[in-house]
């Protein structure tokens, strides 16, 4: 199969700037000395975090359980669940996801939620593994004496053991400019790696201090305290990174678009291309568009939930019915997780279609 067979719209993989992200990523994390345990929410995709883990990432981070439960499925190693599992009937399935991959790590920050855990995981030989999440705006408990509080908590019971500090601060990600992205992760960074020193000067030992993302590793990998890097999106990049900023108010490049919604024209009227990817083939939750590759002078505008209205006026070629447009997604996540699949290529060749097998999997 060659990219210009592929059904429109889908998501396509360019294998190589895929391999040159993973290397690059992979490659500055080890040179800093952290684990590398990616972020699966993503790419929700085995194949990809396969990739990951012959780079040398430990595991794979996991958003919700049922995301989870596909990595583990699919034979992969170290997952963390960077979401508290709530409610009995989840945390009966966690207890069984822990018998299959007792290496799975679980984020608490409210202590009935720990109790629920030991209580619903019972005697075993190996206890359910709990990381602390540290509040910065979202989940979480307040760093410092609260969550040395629940340390203490989870150290106390039989059937879960403390693992370490989940230290993820979402805002600083896409904080612009990039000395501004730096400050900001320095301090709330700092702040876990101060209740890591509190924990051990309480006789806990704290062996793991996990988090930073795409937009703050270079930042989180120089700081002495933490153990761990979990970025997500750089496997694939979107518009939004590309909006964040490098040093010295350079564009922040550090990684390449790999991935691209493709699209057919669909109809044609003067100055106008209608493709057939819509609300249904892109994330609509940022206040840019699609960016299309390999064409100047397009704007893209939402036209429904199938399509989207080109303006070509200004287009640096003709566009005819029946041509193809790739996207760069507005924010990569939400927009991988409307698909079935990957394509995956080298150059125009389809090398491989790889399940989204935990697409949907928000539960
Ligand atoms: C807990 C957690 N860790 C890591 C990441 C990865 O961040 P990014 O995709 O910006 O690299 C996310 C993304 O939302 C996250 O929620």
């Amino acid at each position: 199969m060659n990219r210009h067979d592929i059904p429109t719209p889908a998501l396509v993989l360019d294998l190589d700037a895929f391999a040159d992200n993973v290397t690059t990523m992979a490659g500055f994390v080890r040179s800093h000395g952290k684990a590398f345990r990616p972020h699966g929410k993503t790419h929700k995709c085995p194949e990809v975090a396969r990739a990951l883990v012959r780079a040398g990432a430990i595991g794979c981070c996991a958003a919700r359980l049922s995301e989870a439960e596909v990595f583990a499925k699919a034979g992969i190693p170290g997952l963390l669940i960077t979401t508290a599992v709530i409610g009995q009937a989840k945390i009966s399935r966690a207890v069984a996801l822990a018998d299959s991959a007792p290496d799975t790590i679980f984020v608490v920050d409210d202590r009935q939620n720990v109790r629920d855990i030991n209580d619903a995981a019972g005697k075993r030989s190996e206890p359910i593994k709990l990381a602390v999440d540290l509040f910065f705006g979202r989940t979480g408990i307040a760093p410092g004496q609260p969550a040395v509080e629940l340390a203490q908590l989870i150290d106390s019971l039989p059937n879960v053991t403390f693992a370490g500090l989940q230290s993820y601060d979402g805002a600083a990600a896409h904080t612009t400019p990039f000395d501004a992205r730096s400050t900001r992760t320095r301090t709330t960074m700092g702040k876990a790696v101060e209740t890591k020193a509190m924990l051990e000067r309480s006789g806990i030992a704290c062996p793991l201090v996990t988090g930073g993302s795409t937009g703050t590793y270079r930042f989180d990998a120089e700081n002495p305290g933490m153990t761990e890097l979990q970025p997500g999106s750089f496997v694939f990049m979107d518009m939004e990174y590309g909006t964040i900023g490098g040093p010295n108010g350079s564009d922040y490049r550090d990684f390449k678009n790999a991935l691209t919604v493709v699209t057919t024209v669909v109809s044609r009227s003067p100055g106008i291309a209608i493709v057939d990817g819509g609300y249904k083939a892109f994330s609509t939750d940022r206040p840019f568009t699609p960016g299309a590759v390999g064409i100047e002078g397009v704007v893209y505008n939402w036209a429904g939930d199938e399509h989207g209205r080109l303006d070509v006026t200004n287009a640096s070629r003709e566009l005819r019915v029946g041509d193809r447009i790739e996207f760069i997604p507005p924010h990569v996540d939400p927009t991988v997780n409307l698909y079935d699949s990957i394509y995956a290529l080298r150059g125009d060749r389809v090398e491989a279609v790889w399940p989204i097998a935990a697409r949907g999997k928000s539960q």
